[in-house]
């Protein structure tokens, strides 16, 4: 979820807006758009980056003393102009920016089609406001009080701004799960998703809590929460510099990102696991399952940490829903003129949907006839348009260009689709069903948990930043992760490291034991943890350095290891989101400690976009 800026009061709003825009750049986006009060609401809105938008407009009117601006991280329609905001209502007088997503939108749509409501976008976003107006105007009430009732009924993520042509100084801002920071000035307000675009102007803000709406005026603050009750600011001091603010405070956007899994987990769920009702609701895999259930093999292509999610996903569709899934490198998928048959349903699964292999691959694939889901967290991204169905991450921009917070997105989607399909299938008895959807409904607050020992695996990071190789070791569901935990290590450390299926090193890699090596193993309780604990035992008889990665309350292979790492108990299916997070800190810890740019790790690019 992106960006967004406003301002009132007696400067030029408009260079304040799109210089605010360019601050929240570091969001991520992909189509801006900025609405400013001047002789009614004037909107000017594009696909592309902010610098486009402003050279797209040099030269027009954009006098104004109040604006909103808009950043997009698109959730519901793809990147255009026309689904840019600021979204201006049917009658034209409202015009309105969000961040978040309206998950209730598309009945409140019908609804409100029905009233005759024409729509000129495919976002959730014109939808509220549209809703907002139709309240207006149907109980002859202000907009304030619209904006009120409208979001009594809303279930979602929002942070709204929004203008009005017949009350041109004031903009109106509300939120609930996306952040807004209003900046107090003399005579002047700004607001901003965060103090990045009001730094210069004010360093008196006020940071407004979940369910607060706020009517914001050149000299006027009021402040209500939905029930129309009057709350008094609380105006703190930012003592954050710009680039303090762009990382949310962390150090590094690879550290914000991990931290922000707990959150874009929930993201990923929110609106589609219903785990007190049993249901999961995909419409991207709904309408394809009948060729999932009844398809021979599910072929799942991507590359780097989105291969890993294929191979977990491998083991829990295989668990769950019985189907032969095969898991290939897109780079060698798509030289090799594989076997695909008509009713191959293939997964594609990449965080930026513009990986060139994991491309050309599917486009391999859909030429010979298979059915394309893809697992994409970028909306409107390539291999999102190319894919006949699937389902997004909702994971937000992944500016580190090691990929975490994406990682357990993934996971969690994929989960949801297995489990999805096995329900239809019922290749699993329905209590497992309940119990598996609580288990997934869990893992955010588990995360959460996990991550509080943060500081711990620091200070094992610490201890050991100057081996020259690690080993990564686990079993079943925890081998993809083995896999996961030493690609992090290499690419942001630069340390030599390999993942193994801890059974495989009796054929040879045993080799490499001494006491120089450390070997993480992924040993959380599940089926195969007896004999993880003897792989441990083989290792710690041949002096190598044993970490590990155990469920809490698991003395045993406490006690053999040198340093353990902890995650909660959990169902061996959903784990796999658990015991990488214990991984990427150590990566992360080991890279700073070692001085590596961790957020642009060298020979490196966010999206491999070449062959
Ligand atoms: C993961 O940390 C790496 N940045 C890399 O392996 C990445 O997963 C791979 O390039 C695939 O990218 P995609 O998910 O955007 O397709
Ligand atoms: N859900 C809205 C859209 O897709 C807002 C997305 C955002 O947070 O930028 O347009």
């Amino acid at each position: 979820m992106c960006g967004i800026v406003g301002y009132t009061g007696p400067r030029e709003a408009y260079p304040i807006i799109i210089k605010g825009l360019k601050r929240l750049e570091y969001r991520g986006y992909d189509s801006t758009g900025v609405a400013l009060q001047n002789g009614g609401v004037k909107v000017y809105k594009k696909k592309g980056k902010v610098a486009e938008l402003e050279e797209a407009i040099v030269g027009k009117n954009l006098h104004a003393h109040v604006g909103i601006g808009h950043t997009r991280w698109a959730t519901h329609g793809e990147p255009s102009d026309r689904n840019a905001h600021p979204h201006q209502s049917s009658s034209g007088k409202l015009a309105m920016i969000h961040n978040g997503i309206i998950e209730n939108y598309s009945q409140l749509k019908n609804e409100l089609i029905k009233k005759g409501y024409v729509f000129h976008s495919d976002t959730d976003t014109e939808v509220l406001l549209n809703f907002i107006e139709e309240i207006k105007t149907n109980n002859s009430c202000t907009l304030e009080e619209a904006v009120r009732i409208a979001l009594k009924r809303v279930v979602g993520a929002y942070v709204i701004l929004l203008v009005d042509a017949d009350d041109p100084e004031t903009i109106i801002a509300a939120r609930k799960g996306s952040p807004l920071v209003i900046g107090i000035g003399k005579g002047e307000h700004f607001l901003g998703s965060d103090a990045s675009p009001m730094l210069e102007y004010t360093k008196e803000v006020v940071y407004v809590n979940d369910y607060e709406l706020a009517i914001v005026r050149p000299d006027e603050l009021i402040l209500k929460n939905l029930g129309n009750e009057k709350l008094t600011p609380y105006v703190q001091k930012l003592d954050l510099e710009l680039a303090a603010i762009e990382k949310g405070g962390y150090e590094h956007f690879m550290l914000k990102e991990i931290f922000e899994q707990p959150q874009t987990i929930y993201d990923c769920l929110r609106g589609r696991l219903d785990a007190s009702n049993g249901t999961i609701t995909m419409s991207g895999i709904q309408q394809y399952a009948d060729q999932i259930v009844k398809a021979s093999r599910i072929v799942i292509i991507a590359c780097g940490t989105s291969w890993h999610a294929g191979l977990v996903a491998e083991y829990i569709i295989e668990e769950l829903c019985r189907i032969n899934v095969e898991v290939e490198y897109a780079s060698e998928f798509r030289y090799r003129n594989p076997v695909i048959t008509k009713g191959d349903v293939i997964i594609a699964i990449s965080q930026s949907g513009e990986t060139a292999d994991t491309l050309v691959a599917i486009e391999t694939a859909k030429a010979k006839g298979a059915i394309i889901l893809g697992v994409v967290n970028v909306v409107g991204s390539s291999i999102a348009r190319i894919s006949h169905g699937g389902a997004y991450t909702h994971a937000g921009p992944e500016i580190g260009v090691a990929s975490t917070k994406a990682f357990t997105g993934q996971l969690a989607v994929l989960t949801m689709i297995a489990l999805k399909i096995a329900y239809i299938k019922g290749s699993i008895s329905h209590e497992r069903y309940m119990h598996l959807l609580n288990e997934l409904q869990e893992i955010p607050e588990k995360v959460a948990w996990v991550l509080k020992n943060s500081e711990h695996i620091k200070k094992i990071a610490e201890k050991y930043k100057d081996a020259r190789d690690f080993l990564y070791l686990g079993r079943g569901y925890n081998f993809p992760v083995a896999l996961e935990g030493a690609l992090k290590l290499k690419e942001i450390s630069y340390i030599h490291a390999e993942g193994y299926p801890a059974a495989e090193m009796k054929h040879g890699p045993i080799a490499l034991v001494d006491d120089s090596l450390p070997v993480v193993f992924i040993a959380t309780r599940d089926a195969y943890h007896e004999k993880i604990v003897s792989n441990m035992q083989e290792i710690k008889a041949r002096k190598g350095r044993v970490i590990s990665v155990i469920t809490e309350g698991d003395e045993h292979s406490t006690s053999l290891s040198e340093d353990v790492m902890i995650i909660p108990e959990a169902d061996e299916i959903v784990a796999p989101m658990l015991s990488v997070v214990p991984l990427q800190l150590l990566a992360y810890y080991i890279g700073v400690a070692k001085g590596q740019d961790v957020d642009k790790p060298r020979n490196l690019a966010k999206s491999v976009t070449v062959e």
